[in-house]
């Protein structure tokens, strides 16, 4: 018991350093431009249902189930528009409409990677985004990159000082196994002998959003 609430101290100390953002990770700026620029058509899920989408003629593609054959080279050129006209052959983007607008001035290279990281993470993962990632990014940074690390990696500076190993967030093979509903168990109550339960401090909708912030480290 002890042990624990020295724990719970070092950790309160530490919160005010690990307060300093992470940097863009892929999936997540992805997902942060997709909510402003795409979701208007492709819906939230990316599944072609978004508010403008009944409205239009041609529908809005549901970006799960389209994107698997795509390379990202491909990808690429259809969101910036870049070559409309050029690819030709067994690539069908010579046959987009121009329903699908052409965002060549508007990311850049880095941006348009980051939309396409996100893509992939609609089009293959199994897991749903239960809350809000951005909310979640804000917590874990709080609560959990103590020992998560800032990335998730499972380096946090805890681990320097204390000999645990969490589980580490980046990792897919680790993490998609494991159901959105099985996470949000082991968040509530707690893992171990070193990962604390975060039922008393913690609410549903939080849970949800860390769970959300976890799914997209590892892609
Ligand atoms: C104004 C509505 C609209 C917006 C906003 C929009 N799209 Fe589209 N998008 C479409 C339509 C419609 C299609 C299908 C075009 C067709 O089949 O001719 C499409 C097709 C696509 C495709 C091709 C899917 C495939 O493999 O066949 C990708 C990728 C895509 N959009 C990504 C995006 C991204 C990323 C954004 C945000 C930066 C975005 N779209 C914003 C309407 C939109
Ligand atoms: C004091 C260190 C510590 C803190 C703070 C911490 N964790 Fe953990 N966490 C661990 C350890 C250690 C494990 C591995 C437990 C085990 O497998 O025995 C773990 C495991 C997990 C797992 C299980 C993954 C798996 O592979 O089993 C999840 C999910 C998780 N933590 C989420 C969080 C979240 C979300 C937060 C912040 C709200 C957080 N942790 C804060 C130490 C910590």
């Amino acid at each position: 018991m002890k042990k624990l609430s020295a724990l719970v101290v070092l950790i309160g100390l530490m919160g005010g350093v690990c307060e300093a953002l992470a940097g863009p990770l892929p999936a997540y700026e992805g997902r942060r431009l997709f909510v402003s620029y795409c979701q208007l058509c492709h819906g939230v899920a990316g599944k072609g249902d978004g508010a403008l989408a009944k409205r239009m003629h041609i529908h809005p593609a549901d970006l799960t189930t389209t994107l698997r054959s795509r390379s990202d080279t491909i990808l690429k050129k259809i969101i910036t528009g870049e070559g409309r006209q050029t690819i030709t052959g067994r690539d069908r983007h010579n046959l987009l409409s121009e329903a699908m607008p052409e965002w060549n001035n508007v990311f850049n290279d880095a941006q348009v990677e980051a939309l396409i990281a996100y893509l992939r993470f609609l089009s293959t993962s199994r897991h749903q985004l239960m809350g809000d990632p951005e909310i979640g990014g804000d917590l874990y940074q709080k609560y959990c990159a103590v020992c998560h690390g800032e990335f998730g990696e499972g380096d946090g500076v805890m681990t320097k000082l204390v000999n645990i190993i969490p589980a580490d967030h980046s990792n897919a093979n680790e993490m998609n196994p494991i159901s959105n509903d099985q996470l949000i168990d082991i968040i509530q109550a707690g893992k171990g002998q070193y990962m604390p339960a975060w039922k008393d401090i913690l609410d549903q909708g939080e849970i949800e959003a860390l769970v959300s912030y976890i799914r997209l480290l590892s892609n």
